[in-house]
């Protein structure tokens, strides 16, 4: 794992879309692992500004989300379907044909959980899987003591997830109790995981899950297995961090992360 530190949101945002934008250009087909949340609406902003502005082709590109609330449809504007459309898929190149999320309406969501495990290695995997944080550690909806290995399934909501995104709602006794979501063990398949966290907010549960012991009761301290992860934070997320000399001598030095500077 890698921990970059970037002075702001914004340039922490930045970066992460130089990745992206690095790695759709490379492989114009990709399979790119997409997440929702107040963070990522930024960073899908700098994306749509890159399409308009340096002609980032997402044309051939495959989406994966990694959730979606049971019981709200597409058109329902607090869906995470609605999210995507909105703040991404209708404002770039994107075929909606190729964008993916579970589906909160099914009839079975068990079914529907193995049908998207089971589309996402039809499609040969997931290239890069972005990754936003929640203040229980989660990821996607993966709350405290999800399995390390689990799959896509339907997970209960705790009650600090339901606190911190029930504000979202527009009446907050309409968000869902449960949700889809990939498990952590889909999660770790990706070929390289990138998480996105921006705010002071989020330092505690960053220390927990860089630097704290790996426990289902994080489980973004999963990530500490991946091969290939990297942690991007703007200085505020990084304040609870200690090896932080480390992480921004990396940054600074290491052939890899030049091209970024
Ligand atoms: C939701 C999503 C998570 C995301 C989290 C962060 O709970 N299911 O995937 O990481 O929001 O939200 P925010 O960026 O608003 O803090």
């Amino acid at each position: 794992m890698e921990c970059i530190i970037r002075p702001d949101a914004q340039s922490a945002g930045n970066l992460v879309a130089r990745i992206i934008a690095e790695d759709l250009r490379a492989k114009p087909d990709m399979v790119l692992g997409l997440a929702t949340g107040r963070t990522m609406e930024s960073l899908y902003q700098i994306l749509v500004d890159m399409h308009k502005k340096e002609k980032l082709d997402f044309s051939l590109c495959r989406t994966f989300n990694l959730d979606e609330y049971v019981g709200l449809s597409a058109s329902d504007t607090q869906s995470y379907r609605y999210y995507m459309n909105h703040h991404l898929f209708k404002r770039v190149n994107i075929d909606l044909r190729n964008t993916h999320l579970p589906d909160g309406m099914a009839a079975d969501p068990d079914a529907e959980s193995r049908r998207y495990d089971e589309s996402i290695a039809a499609a040969g995997g997931i290239d890069l899987q972005l990754l936003g944080i929640g203040r229980t550690g989660h990821l996607g909806f993966n709350e405290p003591l999800s399995a390390l290995k689990s799959r896509t399934r339907v997970k209960a909501l705790s009650p600090i997830t339901m606190a911190q995104n029930g504000p979202l709602f527009d009446d907050p006794k309409r968000m869902p109790h449960r949700a889809i979501t990939m498990g952590i063990g889909t999660i770790l398949e990706a070929r390289r995981c990138i998480l996105l966290a921006t705010g002071e907010e989020k330092a505690a549960i960053i220390a927990k899950a860089i630097e704290g012991p790996i426990t289902a009761m994080v489980s973004a301290s999963a990530l500490q297995w991946h091969p290939k992860c990297t942690v991007v934070v703007d200085e505020a997320a990084a304040s609870k961090l200690t090896e932080t000399d480390y992480y921004r001598w990396i940054f600074a030095n290491e052939p890899e992360w030049k091209r970024f500077q």
